[in-house]
């Protein structure tokens, strides 16, 4: 097969990290080429250095037999390479067909674009993609897994040869994912190549045909997705094997910390369920459930309608955000970027905010104390960095989540929520997490954790609540957990 993208010898360096080290390697022409690698490892780096957001200190790309060593966007854009960041670029206020030739002027005649030009190729190209949706609907109406097709459209629109796309199945919810790959095979059968990174190994072997792996800021190798097992993978990607990938442990469960009595809120939303002390609780449900939406009234972010919450047997009644602190309540939000880390801020200062009330007295804190937090949950979590004085902007996607994790846990609660506590997680770090919520639970603290991630859920949950629709479908504990079983609560099928 013919090579339609060369990455050669490209080394970038940040103050006292080099993100990349001499990398080098290929994508073929219709191929799906998954690139993994541990979080920091160099994946978004190298993405960035294709398509010219950023300039590597060395190196060259080569598309399509032509040598490039300065590349800016718009010239990767024109030689045909179109990228889908994980955080998507669309201007919510416009049109589908606006965001698609955002920047292009499609036949211009004395300086007005011809916007009916632009509605219909628009159109012509979701058709193509499998999407029946009108082109002057506004992206804020759309969800999460039409403005990721969006982006495809985009790229798609400047006929683009290389497709690359950062986590694409990190930011959808999981019933969506089968429709992507629909499209990516679609893509693939018109020749356009793809460059997919996730940390969802599973998916690679669906989807890709050909796997890069990074290590460290290094290129490991290149295999055959046909000729590579799961555990081969992995030993690549972190140098060494993982036995267990839910850890066990010895906790006991005790009295309730955590009660919701007739919950209820934003329309029909209804709810009964308890937290016990050392527990690990799994709340499962399709998107639009309410997991998320439980989570922020549990931590006082939302005040409900009706019904009550008890925390250890006490109604919480301010349902203030520093309420749920008060009460001992931490929540790991789903949302990093918009409400986990301050992004403008050191490592050190994103975990040390959550830790100065229990480490201060009057107006004196102990800083020796906060250094010591500080060390200890930037060790634990195994963040990629220098030094804790590095933004958290700075940080690679999965570094960014081990801060809020950090951030959540230094403030010494009791009762966590974790809401989609992995996204973006690597497989080493994920068991890293998981040993830490283990010893979190063995020291008496209480988990409740959202997940999408049904292995997750199975392998960490002492009991699983399944939402559907603002309400409890059902539960299920320990001894009966069945992957079906929750689905079928999920989605409303039930037959008890
Ligand atoms: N603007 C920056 N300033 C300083 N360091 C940076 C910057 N951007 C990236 N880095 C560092 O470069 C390294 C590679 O980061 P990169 O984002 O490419 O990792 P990744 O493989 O995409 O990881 P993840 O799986 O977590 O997304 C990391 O150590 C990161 O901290
Ligand atoms: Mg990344």
């Amino acid at each position: 097969m013919a090579k339609i993208l060369e990455v050669k010898n490209v080394t970038k360096i940040y103050p006292g990290v080099v993100a990349l080290d001499d990398v080098s390697f290929d994508v073929e022409a219709g191929e799906v080429l998954a690139l993994i690698g541990e979080n920091g490892a160099g994946k978004s780096t190298v993405i960035k250095t294709i398509s010219g957001a950023i300039q590597a200190e060395s190196g060259s790309i080569v598309i399509e037999g032509k040598e490039y060593t300065k590349l800016t966007p718009a010239i990767a854009k024109e030689a045909g390479i179109g990228v889908v960041y994980q955080e998507f670029n669309l201007v919510p206020s416009l049109s589908i067909a606006e965001n698609i030739f955002l920047g292009d002027k499609v036949g211009k005649t004395r300086g007005c674009p011809d916007f009916k030009e632009m509605k219909r190729r628009s159109q012509d190209i979701m058709e193509e993609l499998g999407v029946k949706i009108d082109v002057n609907t506004q992206v804020q109406m759309l969800s999460t897994a039409q403005m990721q097709i969006v982006e495809i459209a985009k790229a798609m629109i400047k006929n683009c040869k290389v497709l690359i796309m950062d986590e694409p199945s990190a930011s959808i919810p999981m019933a969506e994912v089968q429709n992507m790959f629909r499209i990516i095979r679609k893509l693939k059968a018109r020749g356009v190549s793809v460059i997919y990174i996730s940390h969802r190994l599973e998916e690679l072997f669906e989807i890709c045909d050909r796997v890069t792996i990074f290590r460290d800021g290094k290129y490991v190798t290149t295999q055959n997705v046909a000729d590579i097992t799961k555990k081969d993978l992995i030993r690549y990607m972190i140098g060494r094997e993982l036995t267990e990938k839910f850890p066990s442990r010895n906790a006991q469960i005790g009295e309730p910390v955590l009660e919701v009595q007739d919950l209820s809120g934003n329309g029909d939303f209804h709810i009964n369920m308890a937290l016990h002390k050392g527990e690990i609780l799994g709340l499962a449900g399709l998107v639009g459930a309410g997991r998320t939406e439980l989570a922020k009234m549990l931590c006082g972010d939302v005040k409900p309608d009706s019904g009550k919450i008890l925390v250890r047997g006490k109604q919480m009644t301010a349902h203030s955000a520093a309420d749920g602190v008060d009460l001992g309540i931490g929540l790991v939000p789903e949302d990093r970027k918009q409400e986990g880390a301050f992004l403008e801020y050191s490592i050190e200062w994103n975990i040390a905010i959550m830790a100065l009330r229990q480490n201060s007295k009057w107006s004196f804190m102990d800083f020796k104390k906060i250094d010591e937090l500080v060390e200890t949950y930037n060790e634990t979590l195994d963040i990629k960095t220098p030094t804790v004085k590095q933004l958290v902007r700075n940080l690679s996607g999965g570094n960014q989540q081990k801060v809020v994790v950090a951030k959540v846990l230094a403030a010494q609660n009791d009762i966590l929520i974790f809401d989609e506590p992995t996204r973006g997680i690597d497989v080493g770090a994920k068991q890293e997490i998981y040993k830490l919520m283990n010893s979190l639970v063995e020291d008496g603290k209480s988990i409740l954790m959202i997940s999408s991630e049904m292995e997750e859920l199975l392998g960490m949950s002492d009991r699983i609540i399944v939402l559907h629709e603002g309400t409890v479908g059902g539960e299920v504990s320990k001894n009966n957990f069945c992957q079906e079983k929750i689905l079928e609560l999920a989605s409303g099928i039930v037959e008890e």
